[in-house]
Formats: structure tokens, sequence, C-alpha cells
């Protein structure tokens, strides 16, 4: 199959294929999806074959409209009040189904991840398709997400309809994941919005516990993972250090801008990742910086792992399962 790169001006071509049952590949404001017909099993199971994705792991329906959401799910007074403070945005909430949405899209859980992605091609695309689209991140199963179409292509070129093309997504890691079935809301994974947020809008909400539970099956040992193993330092001294242990190896690091200067004269690859300080920049650049180093051939990337407040719990969550720490 031949992948048809579309701009954000084709969004009618794009709808027309998700109408059809194609899997078009679109940019949000976390990371670019794989979408497809949410209510087309056939579309749907489609999406899993390209990632080379295991049934077991429930896709995300994007809507564009409270009501395409009360179409596809029991929107909760909880879900009612965080959608009010974070949709259109980065929060996938985790509702009771209807019957509509078909089991291979949920994993046959009865609950139904949902969100209303805070972009406008994305929104436009989904209003023109005029059905809820179910979108993974559009990257090959384990690997880094991506969050520009040419990431989209390294994984899937030749395995989809087409992607659209539409810049770098603004924020770079996932969604937050909060589980609104249960007793307690509990985030299964972190993500754009920050748990100090989510605490405030519903003080009951718990946080994410790191523990992979039955409920977030996508919470499993090694994900988001660049080609080459990825190793956590401490501090650039440690870095300079294994850098020099390993010097038979093509050695690479996602820096912080400060660490920089301690590199110089050393045969390592590094990446300017930003100010370590700076958590929106590290957020943006993870996926991508990653993928650059891969590109470099590195053998070996070693990252700092930053300080886990706000978006620093999702970037770190997303690096230690990088190394399947
Ligand atoms: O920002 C995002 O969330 C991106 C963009 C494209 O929206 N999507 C994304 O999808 O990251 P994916 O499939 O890569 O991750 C979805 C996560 C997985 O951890 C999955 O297990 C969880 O959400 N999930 C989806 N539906 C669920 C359900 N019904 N119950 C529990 N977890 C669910
Ligand atoms: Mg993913």
């Amino acid at each position: 199959m031949k992948t048809k790169i579309l701009s954000a001006s084709q969004i009618k071509e794009a709808a027309s294929l998700i109408k059809k049952g194609c899997l078009v590949a679109f940019p949000t404001e976390t990371v670019y999806g794989l979408g497809a017909d949410a209510l087309n099993a056939a579309a749907a199971a489609a999406i899993f074959a390209a990632k080379g994705r295991p049934h077991s792991n429930p896709l995300i329906v994007h809507c564009c409209d409270l009501d395409q959401v009360r179409s596809i799910a029991v929107l909760t007074t909880d879900a009612e009040i965080l959608a009010r403070a974070f949709w259109p945005g980065p929060l996938t909430m985790v509702l009771r189904k209807k019957d509509v949405v078909p089991d291979v899209v949920t994993s046959g859980s009865g609950t139904v991840g949902v969100r209303i992605p805070a972009h406008p091609v994305a929104l436009k695309l989904i209003r023109a398709a005029g059905v809820p689209v179910a979108a993974p991140s559009a990257n090959a199963y384990m690997r880094t997400s991506p969050t520009k179409a040419e990431h989209v292509l390294e994984d899937l070129d030749g395995k989809i309809a087409a992607v659209i093309k539409a810049g770098q997504s603004k924020i770079g890691v996932e969604s937050t994941v909060v589980d609104l079935t249960s007793r307690v809301p509990r985030v299964l994974r972190p993500g754009g919005i920050a748990f100090r947020r989510l605490k405030k809008a519903l003080p009951a909400t718990q946080d994410y516990t790191g523990v992979a539970s039955k409920k977030s099956p996508g919470q499993h040992k090694y994900h988001y993972c660049p080609k080459a193993p990825l190793v956590p330092v401490r501090s650039s001294a440690e870095a300079v250090r294994l850098m020099k242990k390993n010097a038979h190896r093509k050695s690479a690091i996602l820096s912080y801008t400060e660490w920089i200067p301690k590199f110089s004269g050393l045969r390592v690859e590094v990446y300017d990742w930003g100010r370590k300080a700076d958590m929106e920049r590290l957020a943006k650049r993870l996926y991508g910086g990653l993928r650059h180093l891969d590109a470099k051939g590195a053998d070996v990337i070693y990252c700092p792992l930053p300080a886990e407040s706000g978006l620093g719990q999702a970037i770190v969550n997303r690096l230690k399962k990088a190394c399947g720490a």
C-alpha cells in the first residue's frame, strides 16, 4: 500500500478514508495518533495489525464533543467535572462503554478510554468523519510515540492509507489516563495533565502507583523504547565515566543543556534536550531526541531522569519503561 501524505487542508480526503474503514494517522497536541472508525470492528482490528500491537491492549477513542462522548460511554458526574476542567485536552477517561463500541476497541473490557483532543486538525477530522475515531499512538508496538509525521512514516510507511502532516505535537508525551469506573478515580498512566491539577479538580483522585494492574494493560515493562538500549544516569560525571568505560561503543546522550560542556573532547553524540528546569521543552523533545540519536547509529543512549513533578512524572515514567525499569 502506498501511504498518502496529506496536508491540513485535505481533511475531507482524510475523513472519507476513515469512513471507508482505512487507517489515517493524524496530529494531536500530545503525539500523533493512528486513527480508524471506532464503530467499525474491522477498521479497529487493522490498527492492531499495522502496529503489531497485542489485542489485549485497548484503544483510546477520540471524540469531537460531549454529545459524541455520550453516544459511546456513560459520563458520570465525576467525568463531567473532569471534562469541564480538561477537555479538549490531554486527558483520557476510562468510562463504562455503550454497546455501539465493538469489543476489539476495548479488549472486551466493558470500559472505554475516551478523550477530546485539543488540536484543530484532529477535531476537524473527527467532525468531518462523523464518527468517533479510535487511535493509539501512531508508532510500531513498543517504540517511541511519534511527535511529527516523519516519525509516523519511519514506523508505518506502506502499512497505512495516509498521514496528515501538520507540524510538531505541542506537548510531546501522551495523555494522562484516569480510570473513573472504580470506587475512587485513579491515574493509570501519568501524562499531559499533571496529577496535582487532577487532584484540584477532583480531590478523591489517586495518583499513579507505578504498579501495572489489570486496569492498565498498556503499562507493562518495556515500552516507548528507542532502538539502542537506554541507560539512566544521575549526573554528568556518571555519564562521562560510563562513556569512557564503554569507549568501544558508540555512545549518545539525551543531555540537559547545562551538561553539554562536560562532554567536550569525548566521542559521543549529544542531543541538546533542553534546560533541566524546562519540563515543557523536555517533554516536547523527548521522543524526537531519542529518534534522532537512533538515527545517528547510537549503540547506547544515556539520559538523566528529571524531577518527578508536573510533566516530569510522565517523562520519567516513559524513560523508565524504555529502560525496562
Ligand atoms: O495522548 C494520547 O493518549 C495518544 C493520542 C494519540 O491520543 N494516544 C495514546 O494511545 O497514547 P495508546 O494506545 O498508545 O495508549 C493508550 C493507553 C494504554 O496504556 C491503554 O492500555 C490505556 O490507554 N487504555 C485505553 N483504553 C483503556 C481501558 N478501557 N481501560 C484501561 N486502560 C485503557
Ligand atoms: Mg502508545
